[in-house]
């Protein structure tokens, strides 16, 4: 009698809670309790006219859609919807412009989202302009008439620069514009953007919310009527859907979300607090040192201030001896996973950002990027240290 156990979440659960059990229940079928991966590209139709809710694979399918109602809920928001990258969901929300439209973005915002707003978006008529949107007067002198969407990072990629999500809401909706998130390099661990008023939050769940480094996928999620409509309209039109088995993936990664960020948090503050005391290293971003400009605000806005730091060598020289000395730290493009990932933002991640651009954002060629896992923190600062002596 499965029908018994079935979790049923009361409007106190908890964020961890949450994680686990939202959106899921066991499979009716059987009772696995475990959502299944429905492998399947149609379903059979009991009589003419009559279907079970579903009826082709890129319209409806119960693990996309059991994933979909998980992140919705962790999120606050009310309904969301998976995309085969983070790329896809981004390019989603961009379906929501028309031409003429104007959006400003965080000046520091992830290279692949710039590339696809400069070098796309602009053939079609659409402006952007990039600011810094942990300055808000900067974003209201940005706003025009024509301005549609708010689109910002918090904390930015790999300079760790904090927006005041609640006043960037308020600046947004007083201007008529959607305020987005792109919400990955936090995690809802640390900061829900909807409570804070955005309209919509995106993500690449190929970082924190799969977590483990073998699924690529994104997600928006939606509190909107309108936007809910747009977004499944075009999410079935459009067809850059998330495979049953990448839902999956994404499912099991979160029941484990606010364990992973407890220690991708403690290991981020501990590595910030080892490299800020090392002779060799000039200076650490991170938004949980209490040097860092915007520290108040994100004690105020963050739940911890996750695994994601950066530091500067300077010169890339030094960068890349210590890049090419480090045993346990993997020299990896991405950031999310359980194992600690090291980067060279200037040559990797913000390649595609045209130098001139990348010096006004403040990425050195000395820069260095970590993405703390969640190993042992004394194995990750021993192979720091022996880099270290190799710079
Ligand atoms: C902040 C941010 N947004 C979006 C993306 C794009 O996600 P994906 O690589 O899953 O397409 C990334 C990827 O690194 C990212 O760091």
């Amino acid at each position: 009698m499965y029908r018994e156990w079935i979790v049923k979440l009361t409007d106190r659960a908890r964020f961890s809670t949450i994680c686990l059990h939202a959106g899921q229940e066991p499979d009716p079928s059987t009772g696995a309790i475990i959502t299944p991966i429905y492998q399947t590209s149609t379903y059979v139709q009991e009589e003419f006219g009559k279907h079970k809710g579903y009826e082709y694979g890129r319209t409806q399918n119960p693990t996309r859609m059991a994933l979909e109602r998980n992140l919705a809920a962790i999120e606050a928001g009310k309904a969301g919807f998976a995309f085969a990258s983070g790329m896809a969901a981004i390019g989603a929300i961009a379906t929501m412009l028309k031409s003429g439209d104007h959006v400003v973005v965080s000046d520091n915002t992830y290279g692949g989202t710039f590339r696809l707003f400069d070098k796309v978006l602009t053939r079609y008529d659409l402006s952007f302009t990039y600011v810094d949107t942990s300055k808000l007067d900067e974003v209201e002198r940005a706003m025009t008439t024509n301005t549609r969407l708010l689109f910002v990072e918090t904390p930015t990629n790999p300079v760790m620069r904090i927006t005041d999500l609640r006043a960037a809401a308020a600046l947004a909706h007083h201007h008529n514009a959607r305020l987005v998130v792109d919400n990955t390099f936090a995690s809802p661990y640390l900061q829900r953007p909807i409570e804070f008023g955005a309209d919509l939050v995106t993500h690449s769940t190929t970082k924190y919310l799969n977590g483990h480094s073998d699924s690529i996928g994104g997600i928006v999620i939606a509190v909107r009527d309108d936007d809910i409509d747009w977004l499944r309209f075009i999410q079935n039109t459009e067809g850059a859907i998330l495979s049953p088995f990448d839902s999956w993936l994404v499912l099991r990664g979160t029941k484990t979300l606010a364990l992973r960020m407890q220690q991708h948090n403690a290991n981020g503050l501990a590595l910030a607090e080892f490299l800020s005391a090392h002779p060799k290293v000039k200076r650490v971003y991170y938004p949980g040192l209490p040097t860092h400009p915007h520290y108040e605000l994100a004690q105020r806005q963050m739940r911890g201030f996750g695994g994601m730091l950066a530091f500067e060598l300077g010169s890339q020289d030094n960068a890349r001896r210590l890049l090419n000395a480090v045993r346990l730290h993997a020299l990896a493009e991405s950031l999310g996973g359980v194992e600690t990932l090291i980067s060279h933002p200037a040559t990797m991640t913000h390649a595609s950002v045209p130098a001139e651009r990348r010096a006004a954002i403040g990425i050195t060629d000395g820069m260095v990027r970590i993405s703390a896992g969640i190993e042992d923190i004394e194995d990750l600062k021993e192979d720091l240290t022996q880099a270290l002596a190799a710079v």
